[in-house]
């Protein structure tokens, strides 16, 4: 932090003293097109940045990265026994006990990674051939791509302005080959639970939680992926906790736990969870080798640890931005249906197009405050391969049904996600960042939303 402090008071009385007329005008030189006016010339008409250094967010877990993961590492390695399946001393069990009591659920079941955890939750929930899936049409791809390699059909549904699955776009896309619903909690902000969930149990269909992307939100009071019947997390680099790779999959179902344990070992199920399930009440069936190694699972028993303190940081950054820029007139944030459970990963403003959007992001990153659109996902339904509907094999059920000749994916196929998506543009928080820097995103987001102006 080696420039000098302005804080908002004070730039709010530049402003002032300025006045509005002349702040406008003076800084939407390249911006807008208009003549610049010297004093609050933004960066990108040759002003002074407010940033000189420029500020970006980092990985969150390997910023708080110590002994407690270092000593978990080193017991695993001095054991000489790192494979997960070595009684209660196991480091990937201690932390599936951790992680289950953190977020309040019955069962969690450590897996190499959020896509593994994915294709264990659909087998789990017996997710298959002529089953239809809804899921949101920005996600990630391996939300696709489980539904397609348990032979089910992809149907998107829109998303909206939270960048989750629109509650209103999903009852009209069930029929009665519906199985599940997929509710993804993107860039931390929880999806609505609530209104999800009423229609999943008005058409009998289950709901699976991605909740990748906001590990340790919470909707209403309750931990994200504790609400639907099943959770997946993922615990990659770019997690709110990391083991570099790593997922989860989370249940109070005591049968859809051990379908996912099964599915996720070779069809078997293994001490202590034999014990813990009696024995459990399911024949073994064809599955898979996603098991979690016991370096993984030491490294995410030391960051479960931290979970709450990184949320704890992120959520205050995230408030105090949102406080500072709340009276910019005509401001439009992201929504939010639980502000106070929303991991506080970015904030985001809706430009209402792409052009004035775009502009925001070239002005932003010009006074050194790195701004971006939504990401971390795509626009699956305009993605080549999904379009094309490619799959690993001529004969793939998944598109061989009636249902699955007839859909059509391409990009006209979501026309409101992409307008939601083009709109918005956002500061990514970080649970480091410090009263200077939170200072900084204030001043600089102040300083261009008024350049731009309101049309
Ligand atoms: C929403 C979502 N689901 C699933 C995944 C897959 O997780 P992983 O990368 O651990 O396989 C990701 C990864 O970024 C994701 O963002």
């Amino acid at each position: 932090m080696s420039k000098p402090v302005t804080n908002r008071r004070e730039f709010l009385g530049t402003v002032g003293a300025m006045g509005t007329a002349s702040v406008l005008a003076g800084t939407l030189g390249s911006v807008t097109g208009f003549a610049a006016e010297p004093k609050e010339k933004l960066a990108i008409d040759g002003g002074k940045p407010v940033r000189e250094n420029g500020l970006h967010y980092a990985p969150y877990g390997p910023q708080f990265f110590d002994d407690t993961e270092k000593n978990e590492l080193i017991e695993v390695l001095e054991s000489k026994s790192p494979f997960r399946w070595r009684g209660d001393e196991s480091k990937v069990l201690k932390f599936e006990k951790a992680y289950s009591e953190h977020i309040g659920v019955k069962h969690a079941l450590g897996v190499t990674s959020g896509t593994t955890a994915l294709y264990t939750a659909v087998a789990a929930l017996e997710i298959g051939p002529g089953d239809e899936v809804i899921l949101p049409a920005w996600t990630w791809y391996a939300d696709y791509d489980a539904i397609v390699l348990s032979g089910a059909l992809p149907v998107f549904a829109e998303i909206d302005n939270s960048f989750a699955i629109d509650p209103k776009d999903i009852e009209a896309r069930i029929t009665p080959r519906t199985k599940a619903i997929i509710a993804c909690h993107l860039q931390g902000t929880p999806a609505d639970m609530d209104a999800i969930m009423a229609i999943a149990r008005k058409h009998n269909v289950k709901v699976l939680e991605d909740c990748a992307q906001c590990c340790g939100g919470r909707y209403k009071g309750k931990f994200v992926g504790t609400i639907g019947d099943i959770g997946i997390n993922s615990f990659q680099l770019s997690k709110t906790i990391t083991a570099g790779e790593g997922g989860a999959v989370v249940t109070n179902d005591p049968k859809l736990f051990e379908r996912a344990i099964r599915f996720h070992d070779v069809g078997v199920i293994r001490s202590p969870y034999s014990e813990a399930l009696n024995g459990g009440i399911l024949a073994a069936f064809a599955a898979c080798n996603f098991r979690m190694n016991e370096f993984t699972g030491a490294v995410l028993f030391g960051q479960v640890q931290k979970l709450g303190e990184i949320c704890k940081r992120l959520r205050a950054n995230y408030r105090k931005v949102r406080d500072g820029i709340a009276d910019l007139p005509g401001l439009k944030l992201r929504k939010t249906p639980d502000v106070e459970g929303d991991l506080g990963v970015g904030v985001f403003i809706d430009f209402g197009t792409r052009a004035r959007r775009d502009r925001y992001i070239r002005a932003m990153n010009a006074e050194g405050v790195a701004a971006s659109g939504p990401g971390g996902s795509a626009v699956l339904p305009a993605d080549e391969r999904i379009e094309k509907k490619s799959t690993i094999h001529p004969d793939w059920p998944t598109f061989n049904t009636p249902q699955g000749k007839a859909i059509k994916y391409g990009a006209e196929s979501c026309p409101k996600t992409i307008n939601y998506l083009d709109r918005h543009a956002g500061v990514i928080m970080d649970p480091n960042f410090d009263e200077n820097d939170l200072q900084d995103i204030i001043k600089a987001i102040r300083k261009v939303y008024t350049a731009m102006g309101s049309a």
